[in-house]
């Protein structure tokens, strides 16, 4: 199977709620942040019609080869972006766009990145220790783990992956890479598995779970892109614009919530999510990564 069609396989996350708050409509322009293998944008680009834009970004250069398959057929309609979408301001400004009407944030990984051992996220499968989603650039998960002391390795584990066992984990982490034995994200996933106690072993979630997120976000520095990417945004917006955040654990829900309630505080607009949105039951049931998807909304006023 090829990235485009194992993309097709995966549905976009509360899609039908996307719509219906960000209202995308004929002629508009939207900005997809996070382009990922097209989901979203496909339905945005059918309602904005051959007289609106979707300007599609992302920094993963694979997803941009795939969305640009999955959208050539709305043509110049389109325009993908390779970039981190921290940098929405510039982006925008240099394609000189005459108006925002609406901006879309999905967080995290996209399941095609996942499933691609090569990539480095997956514990599930063996692959290198990078977990870059710009392979071009930034340091790899090999070098965070050598460079960083296991003080610092346990902070960020504890920090990013809430992981109460976070200091036992990055001292054998730090004995592992010692003795040799760190090669993949399959030796580290048995390193994380033999540091935790028994029970939390046979839990419900896999025990190197989140310690793999924490060493993601760290890699990518996540929080940090999405804070100012929210910021830029609510500034970017054209009067009366909206911007929707998707985000799938709380440090990502507590940004979105805490940079729109600063933007309201500002008086740039309103929030019009005031408890964040969440996927139904059934599509929890179909899209096991949809379950912990929380979505806010918020609208630049008409003055600001
Ligand atoms: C959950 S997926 C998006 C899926 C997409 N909405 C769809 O329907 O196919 C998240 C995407 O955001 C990208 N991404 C994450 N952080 C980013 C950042 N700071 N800048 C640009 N792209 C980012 C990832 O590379 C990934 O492709």
């Amino acid at each position: 199977m090829n990235l485009l069609e194992s993309a097709r396989m995966h549905e976009p996350v509360l899609k039908n709620e996307v719509m219906d708050w960000l209202r995308p409509s004929a002629g508009q322009t939207v900005i997809d942040c996070t382009a990922g293998y097209g989901g979203h944008a496909e339905e945005i680009l059918e309602r904005v019609g051959s007289d609106g834009h979707l300007v599609g970004i992302d920094r993963d250069p694979d997803a941009i080869v795939a969305s640009r398959e999955r959208l050539k057929r709305f043509g110049p309609s389109v325009i993908l972006v390779c970039d981190n979408y921290r940098n929405i301001a510039h982006i925008a400004a240099r394609l000189k766009l005459e108006r925002i009407d609406a901006i879309l944030i999905d967080c995290g990984v996209s399941s095609p990145q996942i499933d691609r051992a090569e990539r480095g996220f997956s514990f599930m499968a063996d692959g290198p220790l990078d977990m870059r989603m710009d392979p071009t650039q930034g340091a790899r998960l090999s070098d965070i783990l050598r460079q960083s002391t296991e003080a610092e390795l346990a902070d960020t584990i504890f920090e990013y992956g809430q992981e109460r066992y976070s200091r036992r984990i990055a001292r054998a982490i730090k004995l592992a890479i010692k003795s040799g034995h760190l090669r993949g994200t399959k030796d580290l996933a048995d390193a994380i598995r033999a540091s935790v106690p028994p029970p939390y072993r046979r839990g419900p979630i896999h025990p190197a779970t989140r310690t793999f997120q924490a060493l993601r976000i760290r890699v990518n520095d996540e929080l940090e892109s999405l804070r100012e990417a929210v910021k830029s945004g609510v500034r970017a917006l054209s009067p009366g614009g909206r911007i929707a955040v998707i985000s799938f654990h709380s440090l990502e829900d507590g940004i979105a919530k805490r940079e729109f309630r600063a933007a309201a505080a500002e008086g740039l607009g309103v929030i019009l999510t005031k408890k964040p949105l969440e996927t139904s039951e059934e599509e929890a049931d179909r899209n096991p990564r949809a379950r912990s998807a929380k979505l806010r909304v918020f609208e630049k006023g008409a003055a600001s």
